[in-house]
């Protein structure tokens, strides 16, 4: 992967954030109070729009220890984070991860602990998860067809994604999503089935816009399907689609619902209505590295400083300076696409 991950701190300083009062906050005003946490950049599948096949992992020597994780936890609660989303790579795949969630949970100040995983071991997983205090899981599931999942996710088998569902309707965690990235020439023909399941079914199916990432930015490119484009595959089929009101503006998908519908459609459409000004998030790389945008290769590292010994006034102060620089939007519109790492290494 180029250029290295150590390169990254090689930048200009910035002026320090100003010292303020309360809760973290951007220099345009965004209130930050949601931070995910990729657990691993690992993954048991390999999602032909997320990673190429051969795709190497990190070493775990490389990767925040769980003491190390909770100890930014810790210091982000005190600045006023709320909402801890577990992403990955695949986050069910860390060792101790129910553990894991129930210490997070436990952290003063966290309200909401919630994940985004492929599904894959959620049938064993789901139920101590729910003991450990998850709310709100994020199942990706791009098609209902078990010869175009396996073809997307090169090996996936659709029956174990179908039987972790089941296993996360039982153990009730809610909300429950399921994410589908709509990709040319894969699923498009899969987003009117999935939507129908919002009928029957109180959950929240959402359509991701393929984002454009490092080595893969090519083949994403080509193969993006814009939210519009959904939208009227499913219309076209299914009948209006009804704004839900209320839509609070820190959650990308917009949400609509069918006539009649339990559950909810929604559309995340990064690349072609992008949302930054609504945003409250940043995101914890499991090797460390605070990102500030997604589709943004501007990051602060944490990991080296922890492991010299640094004091928890000191890890705040980084944390801080690093929120209030956290850049205003992307840049795909002006053709800028992130190089140093792939989707898996961020968690989405
Ligand atoms: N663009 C958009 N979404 C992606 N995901 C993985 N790679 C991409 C990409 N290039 C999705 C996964 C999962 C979530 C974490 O991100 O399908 O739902
Ligand atoms: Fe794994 Fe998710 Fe990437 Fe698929 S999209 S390879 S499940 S991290």
């Amino acid at each position: 992967m180029w250029p290295p991950i150590d390169l990254i701190a090689a930048e200009p300083r910035e002026q320090p954030a100003p010292r303020y009062a309360g809760p973290l906050r951007d220099s345009f005003g965004r209130r930050i109070n949601y931070l995910r946490i990729s657990l691993t950049d690992a993954c048991n599948l390999r999602c032909v729009y997320c990673m190429p096949e051969e795709m190497r992992f990190r070493p775990r020597a490389e990767l925040l220890s769980d003491d190390e994780m909770l100890a930014i936890v810790r210091v982000a609660a005190s600045l006023g984070v709320t909402k801890i989303r577990l992403t990955g790579g695949e986050p069910t795949i860390r060792p101790g991860v129910v553990e894991l969630v129930r210490a997070i949970v436990a952290t003063p100040g966290i309200e909401q602990v919630a994940m985004t995983t492929n599904g894959l071991l959620l049938a064993e997983l789901a139920e101590p998860l729910a003991r450990a205090g998850l709310r709100g899981l994020n199942v990706s599931v791009d098609t209902l067809d078990a010869t175009k999942f396996r073809r997307i996710t090169r090996w996936g088998d659709l029956r174990r994604v179908w039987d972790g569902i089941a296993a996360a309707e039982a153990a009730r965690i809610q909300p429950l999503k399921l994410n589908a990235v709509v990709t040319a020439g894969f699923n498009e023909d899969e987003v009117v089935p999935l939507a129908r399941l919002s009928i029957a079914r109180p959950w929240h199916i959402r359509f991701i816009e393929l984002m454009p990432l490092g080595s893969v930015a090519d083949f994403q490119q080509e193969a993006v399907v814009s939210s519009q484009q959904t939208r009227a595959l499913i219309e076209a089929e299914l009948g209006p689609l009804y704004p839900v009101a209320g839509h609070d503006g820190s959650d990308p998908a917009r949400p609509y619902r069918l006539a009649g519908a339990q559950g909810q459609i929604g559309f995340i459409s990064t690349v072609t209505e992008p949302f930054c000004a609504g945003c409250n998030r940043f995101r914890l790389t499991a090797d460390g590295k605070l990102r500030l945008c997604l589709l943004r290769d501007r990051e602060v590292d944490l990991l080296t400083p922890l492991r010299n010994g640094c004091t928890i006034g000191e890890l705040n102060d980084i944390v801080r300076n690093a929120v209030w620089h956290k850049p205003w939007g992307h840049g795909l519109p002006e053709g800028e696409i992130p190089q140093i790492r792939l989707m898996s290494q961020i968690g989405g």
